[in-house]
C-alpha cells in the first residue's frame, strides 16, 4: 500500500500558472505545418493558423508560449518576419536542417496565434547575432504606444495598439549556440541588453536571463553573482536524454524496460537540479525575487527513421507521459522558486503535445497529462509527503509513486503516478476529510502511442468512479490520475 499524506496548512505559495507554459521554434515542423499552413492552405485556418492546434491549445489552457527559438532566437532578426509577407527576407534555418526560412511567420502571426490560443507571449530577443538597438526596437513595436516611427511602423502593419508583451528572454543558450560566451561576458551583456528592454507605459518587461544547462552551477553562481539584481529571471535548460551520448539517445518508441527506467530515473533528477540551482539562487536572492524558468525541459531522443534529422521529430509514448507527469510534480514541489517553464517544443518538435499530418492532427500521451494537471494552474501547493515501494532496477531505482497537490476554490487535487512498469499501486490519500472525490486515470503499456492509422485515441484519460469521499483508489501499472476531493 502507497500512502499519501496531504498537509493542507502547509505548502509553498502559489503554484504559477505559466509552470505549463509551452515553446515553439522555428525548427522543423513546429511553427510551418505544425501551427501554421498559411491562409491559401486547404488545411482550415484562421488568418493561416490551424484551427485544431489552436482548440487543442486552448483546452489545456496553455498559459504561455515562448517564441521564436531557441537556437534560432540568435540568428532571428524580427525585421525581416514584419510586413507584406511577399517580400519578406528569405534566409537559411542554418540551425535545423538547413531548410529556407521565408519569415511568413513573424511578431504579427506569432501575437496571433497567442491570441488565438489564449495565452501570453514569451519572446526570446537575439543577443548573439543581434545588437542592443535592435532588441530595444522589437520592445519598442510590441509594446509602446507613443508618437515615434517605429510605433507607426507597426500601425501601418495593421496592430494599432501596443500588444504588451511581459516576457522577455535575453539571449539563449549563451553558452553555447548562442555565442559561446563565459558567463562572466555574458553577465555584463545582459547587464547592458537589459537596461534597453525599457518599460513602455505600464508594460514593465519581466526580463529572463540566459541560464545555465543542466548541472552547470558555475553559470548560476557567476549571473547571480555579477547580475542577479537585474534580472526578474533566470533560465534553466534540462532534456532528458535516454541514451549516453547525444549521437545515440535512444529510440522514442522501440526502448526496453531498463531504458523507461532509466529515462524516468534521469528526468526525476529535475528535482536535485532545481535544488541545486536553489541554493545558489538562495544566497543571493533569499526572498525568491528573482524566478527560475525551465524554459527547455523534455525528452530528447533518436529522430523517427526517415524523418530529417535537423527536424527534431518524435514519436511520444507513455514513457514520455510518465516524464511529464514526474517532471510536473517536481515543479509544483518548488513552486516558490520555478514560476514557469516551457515543454520543448509544442508540435512535431521532441517531446510535442501535439503531433500532425498534412490534415490530421493527434493529441500525445503527454498532451493528456497537461490536461491531468491542469487544475494545479494558479491553485495554493499542498505539501504532500509520499511513502511507497521502490520502483525500477538496482541502477534505476525510484519511488513507485510522483505526486503532488494542490488547493483552489475548496476542491483539492493530487495528481499522482505510478512508475512500475508492471504492477498496480494501493494508493491511500490522508491528511483531510472530503465527502465527494473522482478521478481521470491515463494508463497503457509503456509504450503505447496515439498514431496516424492504427491508433489515434489508444491512450487518453478515462473516469474511474470513486465512491463518495473515498481516498482508496488503484493506480495501474505505468499510469498518471487526477484525483479530486473535495
Ligand atoms: O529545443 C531544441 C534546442 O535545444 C533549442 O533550440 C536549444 O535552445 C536547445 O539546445
Amino acid at each position: 500500500m502507497a500512502v499519501i499524506t496531504l498537509n493542507p496548512r502547509s505548502g509553498k505559495g502559489t503554484i504559477s500558472k505559466n509552470i505549463y507554459g509551452h515553446f515553439s521554434e522555428h525548427l522543423g515542423r513546429c511553427i510551418y505545418q505544425g501551427l501554421y499552413v498559411g491562409e491559401d492552405s486547404p488545411i482550415p485556418n484562421l488568418r493561416g493558423i490551424r484551427k485544431d492546434a489552436a482548440e487543442a491549445l486552448r483546452k489545456i489552457h496553455v498559459p504561455v508560449l515562448r517564441w521564436p527559438g531557441g537556437c534560432f532566437a540568435d540568428e532571428y532578426h524580427w525585421r525581416d518576419g514584419i510586413g507584406p509577407r511577399e517580400s519578406r527576407k528569405r534566409m537559411v534555418n542554418t540551425n535545423w536542417g538547413g531548410v529556407v526560412e521565408d519569415n511568413s511567420f513573424g511578431t504579427h502571426e506569432f501575437m496571433d496565434l497567442c491570441e488565438q490560443v489564449g495565452c501570453d507571449a514569451y519572446i526570446n530577443a537575439n543577443v548573439g547575432s543581434g545588437t542592443v538597438q535592435e532588441m530595444a526596437e522589437w520592445v519598442e513595436y510590441m509594446n509602446s504606444d507613443g508618437d515615434s516611427s517605429v510605433v507607426l511602423e507597426r500601425r501601418r502593419n495593421g496592430r494599432e495598439n501596443a500588444w504588451g508583451v511581459k516576457y522577455w528572454g535575453i539571449g539563449n543558450e549563451s553558452w553555447g549556440c548562442g555565442g559561446n560566451m563565459r558567463p562572466e561576458y555574458y553577465a555584463d551583456e545582459f547587464r547592458r541588453y537589459q537596461t534597453f528592454c525599457r518599460t513602455y507605459g505600464q508594460n514593465r518587461p519581466f526580463r529572463i536571463a540566459c541560464g545555465a544547462s543542466d548541472f552547470n552551477y558555475t553559470w548560476t553562481e557567476v549571473l547571480m553573482r555579477e547580475a542577479g539584481r537585474f534580472m526578474d529571471g533566470l533560465s534553466l535548460h534540462y532534456y532528458t536524454v535516454c541514451g549516453d551520448t547525444w549521437e545515440h539517445k535512444g529510440s522514442a518508441t522501440d526502448f526496453s524496460l531498463e531504458e523507461y527506467y532509466k529515462t524516468l530515473f534521469k528526468a526525476a533528477r529535475m528535482d536535485e537540479l532545481i535544488a541545486g540551482h536553489d541554493a545558489i539562487m538562495n544566497r543571493y536572492d533569499p526572498d525568491k525575487r528573482v524566478g527560475l524558468i525551465v524554459d527547455e525541459w523534455g525528452t530528447w531522443f533518436d529522430v523517427e527513421p526517415g524523418t530529417n534529422p535537423g527536424f527534431l521529430y518524435q514519436q511520444n509514448t507513455m514513457r514520455d507521459a510518465m516524464v511529464a507527469a514526474v517532471t510536473l510534480n517536481i515543479f509544483n514541489r518548488h513552486c516558490d522558486r520555478v514560476v514557469m517553464a516551457n515543454l520543448a517544443q509544442t508540435v512535431n518538435v521532441l517531446q510535442s503535445v501535439l503531433l500532425t499530418e498534412g490534415d490530421r492532427l493527434v493529441l500525445t500521451p503527454t498532451y493528456h497529462v497537461f490536461d491531468l494537471f491542469q487544475a494545479h494552474q494558479g491553485a495554493k501547493e499542498v505539501a504532500c509527503f509520499v511513502q511507497a515501494d521502490p520502483a525500477g532496477t538496482e541502477k534505476w531505482c525510484m519511488s513507485q509513486i510522483s505526486a503532488s497537490a494542490s488547493e483552489k476554490d475548496g476542491v483539492l487535487t493530487v495528481t499522482a503516478a505510478n512508475l512500475d512498469a508492471e504492477k498496480p499501486a494501493e494508493l491511500c490519500l490522508t491528511g483531510f476529510t472530503a465527502t465527494q472525490s473522482a478521478a481521470r486515470v491515463l494508463t497503457g503499456d509503456i509504450r503505447a502511442k496515439n498514431d496516424f492509422d492504427a491508433s489515434p485515441l489508444a491512450v487518453r484519460p478515462l473516469e474511474t468512479r470513486l465512491a463518495d469521499g473515498n481516498v482508496l483508489l488503484t493506480l495501474p501499472r505505468c499510469s498518471v490520475a487526477e484525483i479530486t476531493l473535495s
